[in-house]
């Protein structure tokens, strides 16, 4: 018998379900690959890149380009294997025996599961019937309980809503505890509150480029924060976490951001469409989004999410014990024609055809 870490084998695990599908609207990617000029130039850097040297002049080069864009020090810049590098080193930096971290339920399942992993006590907000933050109890929440740290995701995933930033700023401005704010869908609501960053020295924002720029793949996420919080923060990391080759990626993929532009529109503009179609039909409940993906609510949630597999159609269907998702499951928004054949569908199973 191993001799594992304490409560590890108690420790829940990430519950997506990963299978080769025809459609796979289930992990809020991006449908499409890169944009072509944007991959040839990614594929050309990469053949310049030194293999035998550790990633230092790549980590940079994406640190600085980043900190220009928001008129920030490079030192308040840290990157990560994907923001979720970023936000279990936040947990881990803020967690530990006896500090509390307060985050919203439903929504990024794996906030619960940093907390455990960072040994802190994680401390869910419930979120009311329509998802949305009551903003005076959750700061409420956040003082009363001494939290350490207090999580909010906007736009939120899986509902799909956001807040305003006069309510994240609210947050940040009533509470002292460090204040992480999870952007990672912000490019398809165009509100990022990293401007906040300047004012509020409690307040961390992450982003991703696994998203709205199509390098899931790649795994590569930043945080902006005043610099003697990303100073802390980066102690969590281990040398060179980050591989060369996502850095050159992600570096010419942030020099090209504006060639993404159309692809949020459309998807923004996909979202609202499909949410359209789904609100006409019975029984199905479609709830706002500011994403690029779509909550719903219906009562054979699960049947139709095995309907859907029959047609090697992907979807994010969340089990009976998550907390507030009884009955839903969440489609992100793929091709126009990947949305139709999606509509069609679930069309079908819902008008029994
Ligand atoms: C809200 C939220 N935060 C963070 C992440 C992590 O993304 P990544 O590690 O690819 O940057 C995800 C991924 O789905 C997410 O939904």
């Amino acid at each position: 018998m191993l001799n594992y870490r304490k409560d590890l084998d108690a420790m829940p695990s990430y519950d997506g379900v990963e299978k080769d599908y025809r459609i796979k609207v289930n992990a809020n990617e991006s449908t499409l690959g890169l944009p072509p000029l944007v991959e040839e130039r990614v594929l050309n850097r990469l053949g310049c890149v030194s293999f035998n040297r550790y990633p230092n002049e790549e980590y940079y080069s994406l640190v600085e380009q980043i900190a220009r864009n928001f008129s920030v020090a490079p030192e308040q810049v840290l990157l990560g294997s994907g923001s979720s590098e970023i936000i279990e080193k936040i947990f881990h930096a803020f967690g530990g025996a006896g500090h509390k971290i307060v985050y919203p339920q439903p929504s990024f399942s794996m906030y619960k599961i940093y907390a455990k992993a960072a040994e802190a006590e994680g401390v869910p907000f419930d979120l009311d019937e329509k998802f949305d933050l009551d903003v005076d109890a959750f700061i409420k929440t956040v003082r009363e309980s001494g939290a350490s740290l207090a999580v909010v995701c906007n736009p939120n995933n899986p509902t799909g809503n956001a807040l305003t930033l006069a309510q994240v700023e609210e947050i940040a401005k009533s509470i002292d505890c460090a204040f992480l704010l999870d952007e990672a869908y912000v490019e398809f609501y165009g509100r990022s509150a990293f401007a906040l960053v300047k004012t509020y020295p409690n307040l961390i924002v992450a982003r991703t480029f696994s998203k709205a720029y199509g390098l899931a793949g790649a795994r590569v996420g930043y945080m902006l924060a005043a610099a003697d919080v990303t100073r802390m923060i980066g102690k969590t990391f281990m040398p060179y976490h980050l591989n060369t080759l996502s850095l050159a990626a992600a570096d010419i993929v942030y020099q090209m951001r504006d060639e993404f532009v159309p692809r949020i529109q459309m998807a923004v503009a996909e979202r609202q469409r499909l949410s359209e179609r789904l609100k006409k039909l019975a029984g199905v409940e479609v709830f706002p989004s500011q994403t690029n993906f779509v909550l719903i609510r219906l009562e054979r949630a699960a049947e139709l999410t095995e309907y859907l597999e029959s047609l090697e159609i992907g979807v994010r269907f969340f089990s009976p014990n998550a907390a507030g998702l009884k009955n839903c499951l969440r489609i992100s928004v793929g091709t126009r024609m990947e949305n139709d054949e999606v509509f069609a569908a679930v069309k079908n199973f819902v008008e029994g055809r």
